[in-house]
């Protein structure tokens, strides 16, 4: 039985005391959520002591939205995975389209932050996913496969999860249909050494779609960008209807 994830991924959104009020509402409702979905909130980390403070005790797991490969050094702007774990981080982001497309972020240090964040002990959300041209011409399915067959070189697929999101459909209120966001996820699970990886979908979810998405066999959850921002919007997502 495959984990079901709903991870919120707030991005640049936030300051602390509009993080605590977000949460203050948002935990209040989650009592009608089963045990069984995992709930995650990647925040900045100017966040993560505040947050980290506030989410104890409580079901909701913390996750960051970068890390970097080694634990420390000469790395100005960086943050290391021992950084994070003193903080009670369980899950970070990596490879992101957006930190991909507008900081450089390479398949090859895409691979290097997965190791670290494994070795000590967290949870990678690798993201992969294609461009609206690179599908348009047809090579959505080789360009998610390179992301994977390098990426995950020498990484360890039983503390692991993945979530496609297409780049066209980010923050665009475009969601990709859920049969095909299923087609794609199937064809990653078919290359992962691990079938039992939880596999999420991102990409303009929301409290309308996220019903539809869930429903489809192979997505076991999702990675949700705005509508997690909002504690009405997110509670919807998190208590989606099975
Ligand atoms: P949106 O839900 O805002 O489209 O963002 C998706 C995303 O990038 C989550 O990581």
């Amino acid at each position: 039985m495959r984990k079901v994830i709903i991870a919120g991924n707030w991005k640049m959104h936030k300051t602390r005391a509009e993080a605590l009020e977000m949460l203050q509402t948002f935990l209040n409702q989650l009592y009608e959520t089963p045990e069984d979905r995992e709930v995650v909130i990647c925040a900045p980390f100017t966040t993560l002591d505040t947050l980290s403070k506030a989410l104890h005790g409580t079901r909701v797991m913390l996750g960051a939205q970068n890390v970097h490969w080694d634990a420390e050094g000469a790395y100005t702007g960086e943050v290391s995975a021992p950084m994070l774990t003193e903080l009670n981080v369980r899950y970070v982001v990596i490879g992101h389209s957006e930190r991909r497309q507008y900081f450089g972020e390479t398949d090859t240090t895409v691979n290097l932050r997965l190791k670290a964040a494994q070795k000590y002990g967290l949870i990678p959300i690798l993201c992969v996913g294609e461009s609206k041209q690179q599908r348009d011409v047809g090579e959505a399915e080789e360009v998610i496969t390179e992301q994977l067959e390098e990426g995950l070189l020498g990484v360890d697929q039983d503390n692991l999860v993945i979530a496609y999101e297409p780049i066209w459909a980010i923050g665009t209120g475009e969601t990709c249909g859920s049969e095909e966001a299923n087609r794609i996820t199937a064809l990653i699970r078919s290359q992962l050494k691990n079938p039992e990886v939880p596999i999420l979908y991102g990409g303009s979810v929301k409290p309308g779609n996220i019903d539809e998405i869930i429903a489809q066999p192979d997505i076991d959850g999702a990675l949700v960008g705005g509508a997690s921002l909002a504690p009405g919007d997110f509670t919807r997502i998190v208590n989606y209807q099975a």
